[in-house]
């Protein structure tokens, strides 16, 4: 079984190589490519890989190109965890927006949509690329922003493409624990877009016990999202939102704590990667503990501003593994060896949330076997949320119109009409902002 890595100079990668490491079973990746742009980067992280191996018998092979159609040739599984301009676009993504007192979240807001209209022409060459030369390939795509680059793969894939995310899982994972369940037994009601979701129940031995958390302030206000968000809006909503919610939420203090932060997220990870990287040339340094190191500071610091306009304190210690690589190891397997589960995912919509067409890519429940990823049926959601998933629903089409038109009047209209951005004037600055700071929006025109 193969497995090709996009991204693969990726800072993550050593944590999906872990994963494959762990798993014993026939019919488990026993040969990873990794693809990337960047040859310095492949040998850090090949070097990272190669001391994770070392002891493990029949370690999965890895090798590693620069060349994107060798990568994808004969290819069974394709990660796809790339990042278009690197951290450095990232930091400017959040730098534009907060000169115009919007945010510049990677996913959500301004930020999400510069980096949507960057990424999602790379990703549709990537995919098809993918229906050409491994059209029997499944594709998981773990890049940012995941629901519409989900999407616009999926135009060009169907179905074979399938977007994963970690935050649900780590959602439901928390509220089980609460209540004192096991993660594997529950039922977790959550549905919405990518980083826009909601969970509405949970289910264990077929009764809702979500009810008995929102009506016990001590337990709601015990973990992750009951900080956050504050008991009293987590009972107001009657469900538990996505912690991305918080930008939508408290959007002003979110703002104001970036804008008064030293460095914004992606300017510290753009530093914090840099020096990693730059530990990595010197031929006697330890790769997997410099690389492990950077991985604990990187999940302590996760978030943390929001936690701090919250006063939400430190992550608890259960939280900080994230989850990501469990997500896409166990979406594999069952996809490869027919084992059939239950994932939270991003897929088209066909049909299960009626507010949007077919091939909305929405993030649901979705029984995953041999013949990929289907999405239960879901309760609808209340008004409040099914107006804002419209909304960015709308704004994500508007992206992708942009991208395919090359229109700079669709781009002003996708950030115009976001909800966290609120004038059509910021709108024309941003545009302005970002295409000149990022040279691959220079398709717009
Ligand atoms: C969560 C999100 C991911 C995101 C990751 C890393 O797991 O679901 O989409 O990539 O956090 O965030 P960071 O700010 O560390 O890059
Ligand atoms: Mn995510």
């Amino acid at each position: 079984m193969k497995l090709t890595i996009l991204g693969g100079g990726g800072f993550r990668v050593p944590l999906v190589y872990g994963a494959l490491l762990g798993d014993r079973a026939e019919g488990r990746v026993t040969h990873v490519v990794l693809h990337d742009l960047d040859s310095r980067r492949l040998s850090a992280v090949t070097r990272v890989l190669a001391e994770q191996a070392a002891g493990v018998p029949d370690a999965p092979e890895v090798s590693a190109t620069t060349d994107l159609d060798e990568a994808l040739r004969g290819a069974d599984f394709v990660f796809s965890a790339i990042r278009v301009g690197g951290l450095e676009g990232r930091a400017n993504d959040e730098r534009v927006a907060l000169a115009e007192g919007v945010l510049g979240q990677e996913t959500v807001g301004a930020g999400g949509i510069a980096y949507g209209l960057r990424t999602v022409p790379v990703a549709v060459d990537i995919a098809r690329r993918v229906a050409r030369l491994a059209p029997d390939a499944w594709v998981i795509n773990f890049t940012n922003p995941a629901g519409l680059v989900t999407e616009a793969m999926s135009r060009h894939l169907g179905d074979r493409v399938i977007g994963i995310c970690d935050s649900p899982v780590g959602l439901g994972r928390r509220i089980a624990r609460v209540l004192g369940a096991n993660p594997a037994e529950a039922w977790i009601d959550y549905v919405g877009l990518n980083h826009l979701g909601w969970v509405r129940g949970l289910r264990v031995a077929g009764r809702d016990e979500l009810p008995r958390l929102l009506a016990d302030p001590d337990l709601l206000g015990s973990f992750e999202e009951g900080k956050l968000f504050g008991v009293d809006w987590l009972r107001s909503l009657g469900a538990i939102p996505n912690e991305y919610l918080h930008y939508y939420y408290f959007n002003r203090e979110a703002v104001r704590s970036y804008q008064q932060a030293d460095k914004t997220r992606g300017a510290f990870l753009a530093d914090q990667q840099a020096r990693f990287y730059e530990e990595m040339k010197r031929p006697d340094a330890a790769a997997l503990t410099a690389w492990d190191r950077t991985r604990a500071e990187r999940e302590a610091t996760y978030m943390s501003e929001n936690r701090e306009t919250a006063g939400a304190g430190e992550r608890d210690a259960d939280d900080l593994s994230g989850g990501y690589e469990k997500v896409a190891l166990a979406l594999m397997r069952a996809i490869a060896r027919d084992e059939r589960t239950t994932l939270i995912l991003n897929v088209r919509n066909q049909g299960t949330l009626s507010v949007l067409d077919e091939d909305a890519v929405i993030e649901v429940p979705c029984l995953v076997d041999a013949n990929g990823a289907h999405p239960v049926a879901v309760a609808p959601l209340p008004d409040h949320a099914t107006g804002l998933v419209c909304s960015v629903k709308g704004v994500e089409r508007e992206v992708l119109a942009a991208a395919e038109s090359g229109s700079r009047a669709t781009a002003v209209k996708a950030f115009a009409l976001h909800p966290l951005v609120d004038s059509v004037n910021v709108a024309r600055r941003l545009v302005e902002g970002y295409t000149d700071v990022h040279p691959g929006l220079a398709y717009l025109v």
